[in-house]
């Protein structure tokens, strides 16, 4: 045989394999990392010792195993929807064995259920993972990631990795606010309470950026006052609670200030504002132009508007979690996360400032 003869069907091998493998590394979705607490852990939680759970039925009912997964949900997260969007697999708990081999590369969820920006929210679940320990976490992942893939390689995937931080809510609802006269509220009045909390949240951020995050998404709290626990428990004809709504009206703006500074400082958008209060204010004041029947009651739970104690197998559940905005007495359905994650794609600047998720997948895409 001619040696040209056998030369072309090495040349088809080689750029079938270097085909295949090229545009493969080329197209896999960026990375994602999430911090936060319940309203993104997706099972760390089951992993501690702790009472801030949803590993039993019937968290998980719409999940596509029907399992509870830790999620605090009837089906799908915030984060789930958004790895969606990047064509992504969600990412494993950082707890979860499973975070290894290529799996590392997806990117990890280090969130804690119970956790607020503060080492003492949360104290009362007893084992939680902190903010400042989720972030000594992210620093272990990158090790161990680094041992996979090398240094520079690492510090490529997380600069280019998109990160979502969902804090502070219960720094309100399980701190300030938990018992009448708690420590916190003899220490502070609610405006330097509120000022002392962005100062707080301002220290995990700019750690965050030196860890190397360069687009991480922020969310602000809810309206705290409107959760079926806090219109059963803080409020006396099931309106929204006030004292709760004016932390929220104090905190979230400030928020957004913050991080405008912080993308002044340091001279890029890096933060990313995601006004989570306007898009949840917009269900709890008119429910049905969302399609839901209301957003006052939870679909799980018991006692007034389903608001009092944990949902278990023997409280009320709704037939129909698409109708409901809240799925238990704190934390949104999978369809009020939807509708969320719609807003954060492509949502205008009244509530996402300085631009949606599209708009900075776009502009990366092309950088
Ligand atoms: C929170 O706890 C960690 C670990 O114990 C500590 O390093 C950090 O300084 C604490 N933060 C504050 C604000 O006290
Ligand atoms: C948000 O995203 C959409 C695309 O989905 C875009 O058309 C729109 O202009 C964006 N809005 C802002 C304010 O960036």
């Amino acid at each position: 045989m001619a040696p040209s003869s056998n030369f072309i069907p090495i040349v088809i091998f080689l750029s079938l394999v270097l085909g295949v493998i090229v545009p493969r590394g080329e197209a896999r979705p960026r990375a994602f990392f999430v911090f936060g607490d319940s309203l993104v852990d997706n099972g760390n939680n089951n992993y501690l010792f702790t009472t801030a759970r949803a590993d039993s039925p019937p968290y998980g009912i719409d999940y596509p195993t029907r399992k509870p997964t830790g999620r605090f949900s009837n089906g799908f997260n915030i984060p789930d929807l958004i790895s969606q969007r990047l064509g992504a697999e969600s990412t494993l708990p950082y707890l979860s064995p499973e975070l290894t081999g290529q799996n590392l590369l997806i990117g990890a969820n280090f969130g804690s259920a119970g956790i607020g920006i503060l080492n003492d929210t949360g104290v009362q679940f007893i084992n939680v993972i902190r903010m400042h320990t989720q972030l000594d976490n992210f620093e272990e992942y990158q090790r161990r990631l680094s041992a996979l893939i090398g240094v520079s390689q690492t510090k490529r995937l997380v600069n280019q990795a998109l990160f979502l931080m969902t804090v502070g809510g219960n720094d309100f609802v399980n701190n300030y606010y938990l018992v009448r006269s708690s420590a916190r509220s003899r220490q502070y009045k609610l405006p330097h309470y509120v000022k002392f909390l962005i100062c707080e949240y301002k220290k995990h951020l700019k750690r965050l950026y030196d860890l190397g995050a360069r687009r991480v998404l922020i969310t602000g709290t809810g309206p705290l006052g409107c959760a079926p626990a806090e219109r059963a428990t803080h409020s006396t004809n099931g309106e929204c609670s006030a004292e709760l709504q004016r932390g929220a009206s104090l905190y979230n703006p400030q928020l957004e200030q913050m991080l405008q500074g912080l993308n002044k400082k340091f001279g890029s958008d890096i933060f990313i504002a995601a006004n989570t209060a306007q898009m949840h204010n917009d269900f709890v004041a008119n429910p049905t132009a969302f399609g839901f029947a209301t957003s006052k009651t939870a679909c799980c739970g018991q006692g007034p508007y389903n608001g009092i104690g944990v949902c278990t197998t023997s409280s009320n559940l709704c037939p129909n979690r698409d109708l409901y905005a809240f799925w238990d007495a704190f934390h949104p359905t999978e369809k009020a996360n939807k509708l969320i994650v719609e807003q954060i794609m492509s949502g205008s600047t009244t509530y996402m400032k300085p631009m949606n998720l599209s708009t900075i997948l776009a502009l990366d895409a092309s950088t």
